[in-house]
Protein backbone atom coordinates (compact mmCIF):
# COMPACT_ATOMS: atom_id res chain seq x y z
CA UNK A 1 0.00 0.00 0.00
CA UNK A 2 1.48 3.57 -1.03
CA UNK A 3 1.38 6.60 1.37
CA UNK A 4 -1.94 8.57 -0.64
CA UNK A 5 -3.60 5.22 -0.56
CA UNK A 6 -3.01 4.55 3.57
CA UNK A 7 -3.55 8.14 4.31
CA UNK A 8 -7.31 7.95 1.95
CA UNK A 9 -8.54 4.54 4.12
CA UNK A 10 -7.15 6.03 7.95
CA UNK A 11 -8.88 9.58 6.92
CA UNK A 12 -11.71 7.79 6.84
CA UNK A 13 -11.80 5.51 9.39
CA UNK A 14 -11.30 7.60 11.71
CA UNK A 15 -13.95 10.06 10.77
CA UNK A 16 -16.30 7.20 10.69
CA UNK A 17 -15.51 6.26 14.35
CA UNK A 18 -18.79 7.26 16.67
CA UNK A 19 -16.80 6.67 20.25
CA UNK A 20 -13.86 6.81 21.76
CA UNK A 21 -13.23 3.03 21.76
CA UNK A 22 -13.78 3.38 17.79
CA UNK A 23 -10.81 6.02 17.68
CA UNK A 24 -8.55 4.31 19.97
CA UNK A 25 -8.98 0.96 17.97
CA UNK A 26 -8.54 2.85 14.13
CA UNK A 27 -5.24 4.77 16.29
CA UNK A 28 -3.49 1.68 17.06
CA UNK A 29 -4.27 0.34 13.23
CA UNK A 30 -1.92 2.99 12.10
CA UNK A 31 0.17 4.54 14.75
CA UNK A 32 0.46 1.70 17.14
CA UNK A 33 3.66 -0.41 17.27
CA UNK A 34 2.30 -3.12 15.27
CA UNK A 35 0.45 -0.36 12.93
CA UNK A 36 0.52 -0.20 8.84
CA UNK A 37 2.34 3.16 9.29
CA UNK A 38 5.07 2.17 11.22
CA UNK A 39 5.99 -0.22 9.17
CA UNK A 40 6.10 1.62 6.34
CA UNK A 41 8.23 3.93 8.63
CA UNK A 42 10.06 0.57 9.47
CA UNK A 43 10.57 -0.54 5.66
CA UNK A 44 12.34 2.29 4.88
CA UNK A 45 15.82 1.11 5.73
CA UNK A 46 15.68 -1.62 3.05
CA UNK A 47 14.61 0.89 0.61
CA UNK A 48 17.26 2.48 -1.80
CA UNK A 49 18.35 5.79 -0.27
CA UNK A 50 16.73 8.16 -3.00
CA UNK A 51 13.20 6.70 -2.04
CA UNK A 52 13.95 6.66 1.46
CA UNK A 53 14.25 10.00 1.50
CA UNK A 54 11.02 10.75 -0.46
CA UNK A 55 8.37 7.74 1.49
CA UNK A 56 10.22 9.10 4.75
CA UNK A 57 9.15 12.43 4.41
CA UNK A 58 5.79 11.19 3.17
CA UNK A 59 5.55 8.42 5.82
CA UNK A 60 6.26 11.59 8.80
CA UNK A 61 3.72 13.94 7.29
CA UNK A 62 1.45 11.37 7.08
CA UNK A 63 2.05 10.22 10.97
CA UNK A 64 1.97 14.13 12.23
CA UNK A 65 -1.72 14.87 10.20
CA UNK A 66 -3.11 11.48 12.02
CA UNK A 67 -1.74 11.76 15.23
CA UNK A 68 -3.74 15.88 14.96
CA UNK A 69 -6.43 14.30 13.79
CA UNK A 70 -6.45 11.56 16.41
CA UNK A 71 -6.25 14.64 18.84
CA UNK A 72 -8.79 16.83 17.61
CA UNK A 73 -11.57 13.81 17.40
CA UNK A 74 -10.38 12.83 20.80
CA UNK A 75 -11.51 16.49 21.87
CA UNK A 76 -14.36 16.74 20.62
CA UNK A 77 -15.64 13.41 21.89
CA UNK A 78 -14.37 14.34 25.83
CA UNK A 79 -16.89 17.72 25.06
CA UNK A 80 -19.79 15.71 24.30
CA UNK A 81 -19.53 13.74 26.96
CA UNK A 82 -19.14 16.47 29.35
CA UNK A 83 -21.75 18.26 27.72
CA UNK A 84 -24.11 15.26 28.15
CA UNK A 85 -22.97 15.08 31.81
CA UNK A 86 -23.74 18.65 32.03
CA UNK A 87 -27.14 18.16 30.90
CA UNK A 88 -27.87 15.48 33.08
CA UNK A 89 -26.47 17.10 36.18
CA UNK A 90 -27.73 20.67 35.63
CA UNK A 91 -29.55 22.39 38.47
CA UNK A 92 -31.96 24.06 37.89
CA UNK A 93 -31.93 26.89 40.51
CA UNK A 94 -35.79 28.03 39.45
CA UNK A 95 -37.36 24.98 39.99
CA UNK A 96 -39.35 24.94 43.81
CA UNK A 97 -37.72 23.93 46.53
CA UNK A 98 -38.77 20.27 47.56
CA UNK A 99 -40.73 20.49 51.04
CA UNK A 100 -38.93 18.66 54.30
CA UNK A 101 -41.33 17.80 56.22
CA UNK A 102 -41.25 18.87 60.31
CA UNK A 103 -42.22 16.98 62.97
CA UNK A 104 -43.47 18.23 66.33
CA UNK A 105 -43.04 18.18 70.03
CA UNK A 106 -45.58 15.30 70.99
CA UNK A 107 -47.94 17.14 73.74
CA UNK A 108 -46.64 15.25 76.86
CA UNK A 109 -42.99 16.22 75.51
CA UNK A 110 -44.22 19.89 75.33
CA UNK A 111 -45.60 19.84 79.30
CA UNK A 112 -42.86 18.86 80.61
CA UNK A 113 -40.37 20.58 79.12
CA UNK A 114 -42.45 23.79 80.05
CA UNK A 115 -42.66 22.25 83.52
CA UNK A 116 -38.72 21.30 84.00
CA UNK A 117 -38.20 24.99 82.82
CA UNK A 118 -40.44 26.33 85.72
CA UNK A 119 -38.91 24.13 88.03
CA UNK A 120 -35.80 25.07 86.85
CA UNK A 121 -36.06 28.31 87.27
CA UNK A 122 -37.06 27.98 90.74
CA UNK A 123 -33.72 26.03 91.33
CA UNK A 124 -34.71 22.61 91.18
CA UNK A 125 -32.55 19.90 89.58
CA UNK A 126 -33.88 17.53 87.19
CA UNK A 127 -33.69 13.99 88.13
CA UNK A 128 -34.45 10.23 86.32
CA UNK A 129 -34.77 7.10 87.43
CA UNK A 130 -35.34 3.58 86.20
CA UNK A 131 -39.17 2.93 85.01
CA UNK A 132 -38.20 -0.88 86.47
CA UNK A 133 -37.76 -0.64 89.88
CA UNK A 134 -37.51 -3.01 92.50
CA UNK A 135 -40.19 -3.86 95.15
CA UNK A 136 -37.82 -2.39 97.79
CA UNK A 137 -37.74 1.73 96.45
CA UNK A 138 -41.01 1.47 94.86
CA UNK A 139 -42.76 0.25 98.44
CA UNK A 140 -41.06 -0.78 101.13
CA UNK A 141 -38.96 2.29 101.35
CA UNK A 142 -41.77 4.74 100.40
CA UNK A 143 -43.15 3.35 103.84
CA UNK A 144 -45.59 0.76 102.21
CA UNK A 145 -44.56 -2.80 103.41
CA UNK A 146 -45.92 -5.98 102.73
CA UNK A 147 -49.29 -6.69 103.75
CA UNK A 148 -49.79 -2.58 103.98
CA UNK A 149 -53.66 -2.10 102.57
CA UNK A 150 -51.86 1.31 100.67
CA UNK A 151 -50.23 -1.05 98.22
CA UNK A 152 -53.79 -1.92 96.23
CA UNK A 153 -53.79 1.58 95.75
CA UNK A 154 -51.11 0.74 93.10
CA UNK A 155 -51.53 -2.84 91.27
CA UNK A 156 -48.82 -3.01 88.97
CA UNK A 157 -47.23 -5.23 86.09
CA UNK A 158 -44.63 -7.33 88.28
CA UNK A 159 -41.48 -8.77 86.54
CA UNK A 160 -40.75 -11.69 88.72
CA UNK A 161 -41.08 -11.81 92.19
CA UNK A 162 -38.92 -8.73 92.84
CA UNK A 163 -39.28 -5.95 90.13
CA UNK A 164 -41.68 -4.13 88.73
CA UNK A 165 -42.80 -1.62 86.18
CA UNK A 166 -42.75 1.68 88.93
CA UNK A 167 -46.28 2.38 89.64
CA UNK A 168 -45.35 6.34 90.22
CA UNK A 169 -42.31 8.39 90.82
CA UNK A 170 -41.86 8.47 94.54
CA UNK A 171 -39.07 6.26 94.43
CA UNK A 172 -36.38 8.78 92.45
CA UNK A 173 -37.07 10.10 95.95
CA UNK A 174 -35.14 7.72 97.92
CA UNK A 175 -32.51 6.94 95.18
CA UNK A 176 -31.56 10.80 95.18
CA UNK A 177 -31.59 10.85 98.94
CA UNK A 178 -28.96 7.81 99.79
CA UNK A 179 -26.52 9.89 97.31
CA UNK A 180 -26.90 13.54 98.08
CA UNK A 181 -26.39 15.73 101.51
CA UNK A 182 -29.54 18.12 102.11
CA UNK A 183 -30.30 20.71 101.35
CA UNK A 184 -31.37 20.31 97.78
CA UNK A 185 -34.37 20.58 95.83
CA UNK A 186 -35.69 18.06 92.37
CA UNK A 187 -37.77 17.24 90.36
CA UNK A 188 -38.38 13.93 88.99
CA UNK A 189 -40.58 13.28 85.59
CA UNK A 190 -41.06 10.09 83.98
CA UNK A 191 -43.45 7.24 83.00
CA UNK A 192 -45.32 5.32 85.40
CA UNK A 193 -47.50 1.92 85.22
CA UNK A 194 -50.40 0.36 86.32
CA UNK A 195 -52.29 -2.45 85.98
CA UNK A 196 -55.83 -1.22 85.33
CA UNK A 197 -58.71 -0.89 82.84
CA UNK A 198 -57.94 1.93 80.26
CA UNK A 199 -60.67 4.13 79.60
CA UNK A 200 -60.88 8.45 78.88
CA UNK A 201 -59.18 8.94 82.15
CA UNK A 202 -57.02 5.99 82.40
CA UNK A 203 -53.97 4.23 80.96
CA UNK A 204 -51.88 1.73 81.88
CA UNK A 205 -48.99 3.84 81.21
CA UNK A 206 -48.83 7.61 81.94
CA UNK A 207 -46.49 10.14 83.29
CA UNK A 208 -45.79 11.99 86.84
CA UNK A 209 -43.76 14.55 87.95
CA UNK A 210 -41.91 14.05 91.13
CA UNK A 211 -40.98 17.19 93.56
CA UNK A 212 -38.60 16.79 96.42
CA UNK A 213 -37.47 19.73 98.77
CA UNK A 214 -35.15 18.76 101.68
CA UNK A 215 -33.57 21.45 103.97
CA UNK A 216 -33.60 22.51 108.16
CA UNK A 217 -36.96 24.23 107.84
CA UNK A 218 -38.14 23.53 104.67
CA UNK A 219 -42.64 23.59 105.55
CA UNK A 220 -46.15 23.02 104.14
CA UNK A 221 -46.13 26.99 103.25
CA UNK A 222 -43.00 26.15 101.02
CA UNK A 223 -44.57 23.94 99.12
CA UNK A 224 -47.47 25.63 99.05
CA UNK A 225 -45.75 28.59 97.08
CA UNK A 226 -44.12 26.19 94.84
CA UNK A 227 -47.24 25.04 93.48
CA UNK A 228 -49.01 27.79 93.45
CA UNK A 229 -45.87 29.00 91.27
CA UNK A 230 -45.29 26.52 89.09
CA UNK A 231 -49.35 26.27 88.23
CA UNK A 232 -49.83 29.73 87.95
CA UNK A 233 -46.88 29.84 85.17
CA UNK A 234 -47.87 26.91 83.70
CA UNK A 235 -51.80 27.26 83.81
CA UNK A 236 -52.34 30.79 83.74
CA UNK A 237 -51.96 33.43 86.24
CA UNK A 238 -55.71 33.01 87.51
CA UNK A 239 -54.97 30.10 89.07
CA UNK A 240 -55.83 29.62 92.63
CA UNK A 241 -55.11 26.05 94.59
CA UNK A 242 -56.06 24.96 97.91
CA UNK A 243 -54.99 22.14 100.39
CA UNK A 244 -56.94 19.28 101.67
CA UNK A 245 -55.94 16.75 104.27
CA UNK A 246 -55.06 13.30 102.95
CA UNK A 247 -53.31 10.00 103.21
CA UNK A 248 -50.11 8.96 101.59
CA UNK A 249 -47.76 6.27 103.71
CA UNK A 250 -44.75 8.44 102.69
CA UNK A 251 -46.16 12.19 103.94
CA UNK A 252 -46.93 12.86 106.84
CA UNK A 253 -48.92 15.27 107.32
CA UNK A 254 -50.06 14.38 103.64
CA UNK A 255 -52.64 16.78 101.20
CA UNK A 256 -54.42 16.88 98.25
CA UNK A 257 -53.60 19.90 95.88
CA UNK A 258 -57.09 21.07 94.12
CA UNK A 259 -56.56 23.92 91.44
CA UNK A 260 -59.55 26.42 90.68
CA UNK A 261 -60.19 25.65 87.05
CA UNK A 262 -62.82 26.88 85.07
CA UNK A 263 -64.76 27.80 88.17
CA UNK A 264 -64.21 24.15 89.15
CA UNK A 265 -61.91 22.53 92.04
CA UNK A 266 -60.18 20.00 90.66
CA UNK A 267 -58.21 17.72 92.43
CA UNK A 268 -54.39 17.62 91.07
CA UNK A 269 -51.69 16.48 92.62
CA UNK A 270 -50.71 14.86 96.07
CA UNK A 271 -48.34 15.92 98.34
CA UNK A 272 -47.24 16.46 101.62
CA UNK A 273 -44.39 16.39 105.14
CA UNK A 274 -41.86 13.86 103.99
CA UNK A 275 -42.63 11.29 106.68
CA UNK A 276 -39.47 10.56 108.91
CA UNK A 277 -39.15 6.98 107.57
CA UNK A 278 -39.10 7.67 104.40
CA UNK A 279 -36.12 10.69 105.30
CA UNK A 280 -34.46 7.42 107.17
CA UNK A 281 -34.96 4.97 104.12
CA UNK A 282 -32.87 7.82 101.82
CA UNK A 283 -30.29 8.09 105.06
CA UNK A 284 -31.23 11.46 106.37
CA UNK A 285 -31.76 12.07 109.96
CA UNK A 286 -35.51 12.94 110.50
CA UNK A 287 -34.56 15.40 113.61
CA UNK A 288 -32.45 17.38 111.61
CA UNK A 289 -33.75 17.44 108.36
CA UNK A 290 -37.02 18.10 106.82
CA UNK A 291 -38.82 18.48 103.72
CA UNK A 292 -41.88 18.27 101.43
CA UNK A 293 -43.10 16.32 98.56
CA UNK A 294 -44.93 15.52 95.42
CA UNK A 295 -46.81 13.81 92.38
CA UNK A 296 -48.62 15.41 89.79
CA UNK A 297 -49.76 13.35 86.62
CA UNK A 298 -48.34 14.74 83.68
CA UNK A 299 -50.85 13.70 81.46
CA UNK A 300 -53.77 15.40 83.63
CA UNK A 301 -52.09 18.90 83.08
CA UNK A 302 -51.48 18.43 78.95
CA UNK A 303 -54.92 17.21 78.99
CA UNK A 304 -56.36 20.26 80.53
CA UNK A 305 -54.14 22.87 79.38
CA UNK A 306 -54.29 21.54 75.50
CA UNK A 307 -57.98 20.81 75.98
CA UNK A 308 -57.54 16.75 75.52
CA UNK A 309 -60.15 14.57 76.57
CA UNK A 310 -58.88 11.09 76.14
CA UNK A 311 -55.80 10.29 77.88
CA UNK A 312 -55.70 7.34 75.35
CA UNK A 313 -54.73 9.79 72.83
CA UNK A 314 -51.19 10.33 73.57
CA UNK A 315 -50.45 7.00 73.42
CA UNK A 316 -52.81 5.88 70.03
CA UNK A 317 -49.63 7.36 67.90
CA UNK A 318 -52.72 8.50 65.87
CA UNK A 319 -50.64 11.42 63.52
CA UNK A 320 -53.94 13.37 63.00
CA UNK A 321 -54.15 13.95 66.71
CA UNK A 322 -50.23 14.84 66.93
CA UNK A 323 -50.07 17.16 64.08
CA UNK A 324 -52.37 19.76 65.92
CA UNK A 325 -49.65 20.06 68.19
N1 LIG B 1 -46.95 8.76 94.42
C1 LIG B 1 -48.31 9.21 94.53
C2 LIG B 1 -49.16 8.54 93.46
O1 LIG B 1 -48.63 8.06 92.52
C3 LIG B 1 -48.38 10.70 94.34
C4 LIG B 1 -47.77 11.42 95.49
C5 LIG B 1 -48.53 11.76 96.58
C6 LIG B 1 -46.44 11.75 95.46
C7 LIG B 1 -47.98 12.42 97.66
C8 LIG B 1 -45.85 12.41 96.53
C9 LIG B 1 -46.65 12.75 97.64
O2 LIG B 1 -44.57 12.74 96.54
O3 LIG B 1 -46.10 13.41 98.68
O4 LIG B 1 -50.35 8.51 93.59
Amino acid sequence: MNIAELKKIAFSEIEKAKNPEDLEKARKTYLGRKGELTAVLRSLAERPAEEKIRVGKEANRLKSELEALFESKKTAFEKELLAAAAKKERIDITAPGKKVSRGSSHPLSRLRKEAEDIFGSLGFEIIEGPEVETEYYNFDALNIPAEHPAREMWDTFWLGKKFLMRTHTSPVQIRYMEKHNPPFRIIAPGRVFRHEATDASHEIQFNQLEGLMVGKDVSLADLKGILEQFLRRLMGEKIQIRFKPSYFPFVEPGVEVDMLWNGRWLEMLGAGMVHPNVLRAGGLNPNEWQGFAFGVGIDRLAMLKYKIDDIRLFYSGDLRFLRQF
